[in-house]
């Protein structure tokens, strides 16, 4: 072996020991400073990703056991009022195909659900006026009353406090808003000017407020996302403390601004993915639709760096294929609710179960304050 390589290697060795101990020193403080979290996220490669994983999955088994929980997903509308850069059902987006579901529908679904096993329905559906707060408290207190073992989770975007306050009295019980980027200058490149970063991080601190568990998340490797972003995502995270964060790779469509930017990589959402399950052990972690999409074996993968939620898709099969966030979302095979045998087949390969449960937040103390 040459000089050169010797020393190549004692290079890397080095580097090694040093982003092994920042895991350690992860799992064991649950925080890292800001420059300490840039350079794992910067240094991470095949052995030290693997380090890491293994120990989201601990962390994850102490917690959860090998259990997983899951969601049923219904998209219930297309329609968006917003024009965000990055999402194929942007308002410009005048070749989206358009659809809005009625309430017999959502409840169709809610009910072939319920009888596929799953106890939390995901309403999920772009900013559609049509969806007013007196339509919405409808349904969500059809579905409660119909099925009262389940949890309702509502992800229909940025509302006023009152409305979040009148469905969480009509019986939802979780919210998903992904706050995008935690940067104001990078989510102002994202959105366009009449969306407001800090209107939406209030409406992440109403939610929790108001006793709704809540979710939180980011897309990896969106356009102009730096690893400075990034921890600034983790320090924001660490603020707010969710209930739960969704995170998936950035995939472009083609019919956005974004349609010729580079999709985010896999191997960093996962690093990601794990580094939040060491952060905040108790987070409920899905491995998400844009994990399954990016790679065939996503969502195994997910789970084996410390996920511990997926979200089949509930909706119905002549609607799917038009809520198309990003190019090539998947909704057939194990993502489709239907297939819950065969998703169930896929996690017991891996060493884990789904779950029969409504999958509340451990720190979760209930609806009662
Ligand atoms: N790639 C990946 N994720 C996307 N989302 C929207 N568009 C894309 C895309 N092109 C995510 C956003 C949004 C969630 C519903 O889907 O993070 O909050």
């Amino acid at each position: 072996m040459s000089e050169k390589k010797r020393e190549e290697e004692r290079r890397r060795n080095q580097e090694h020991g040093k982003v092994t101990e920042l895991i350690d020193r992860l799992q064991e403080r649950k925080m890292l400073e800001r420059e300490e979290f840039i350079y794992l996220i910067d240094s991470l490669d095949e052995a030290s990703a693997s380090y890491l994983y293994a120990k989201a999955r601990e962390t994850s088994k102490s917690v959860f056991g090998n259990e997983i929980y899951t969601r049923g997903l219904i998209e219930i509308t297309n329609f968006c009022r917003n024009d965000c850069y990055y999402c194929g059902i942007r308002r410009s987006n005048r070749n989206a195909v358009r659809y809005r579901l009625t309430k017999e529908d959502i409840l169709l679904c809610a009910g072939e659900g319920y009888e596929l096993g799953f106890r939390t329905f995901v309403l999920q559906g772009g900013e559609d006026p049509y969806f007013t707060d007196e339509r919405i408290c409808d349904i969500v207190s059809s579905l409660r009353e119909n099925w009262p073992d389940c949890a309702v989770t509502l992800s229909v975007g940025e509302k006023e406090r009152a409305s979040y306050e009148a469905y969480f009295r009509a019986g939802a019980d979780r919210y998903l808003l992904r706050h995008e980027t935690a940067d104001c200058g990078h989510y102002e490149s994202l959105h366009p000017s009449g969306m407001s970063f800090q209107r939406r991080i209030q409406c992440l601190y109403d939610l929790k407020d108001i006793g709704y568990q809540v979710g939180a998340g980011f897309m990896v490797g969106s356009p102009g996302q730096t690893t400075e972003y990034l921890a600034e995502d983790l320090f924001f995270l660490h603020a707010l403390q969710p209930h739960m964060v969704g995170i998936g790779p950035f995939l472009p469509h083609h019919d956005t601004p974004f349609g010729g930017e580079a999709a985010g990589s896999t191997d960093r959402t996962l690093h990601l993915l794990a580094i939040l399950r060491l952060m905040m052990p108790e987070l409920l972690l899905p491995a998400t639709t844009a994990l399954g999409t990016a790679s065939s074996d996503g969502r195994e993968r997910g789970i084996l760096a410390g996920a511990n939620v997926v979200m089949p898709n509930l909706s119905p099969a002549e609607v799917r294929r038009k809520y198309m966030l990003y190019d090539g979302k998947v909704s057939d095979g194990a993502e489709s609710a239907q297939a819950r045998a065969e998703l169930e087949k896929r996690v017991r390969a891996i060493g884990y179960r789904l779950s029969d449960s409504r999958g509340d937040s451990p720190l979760w103390k209930g609806r009662d304050r």
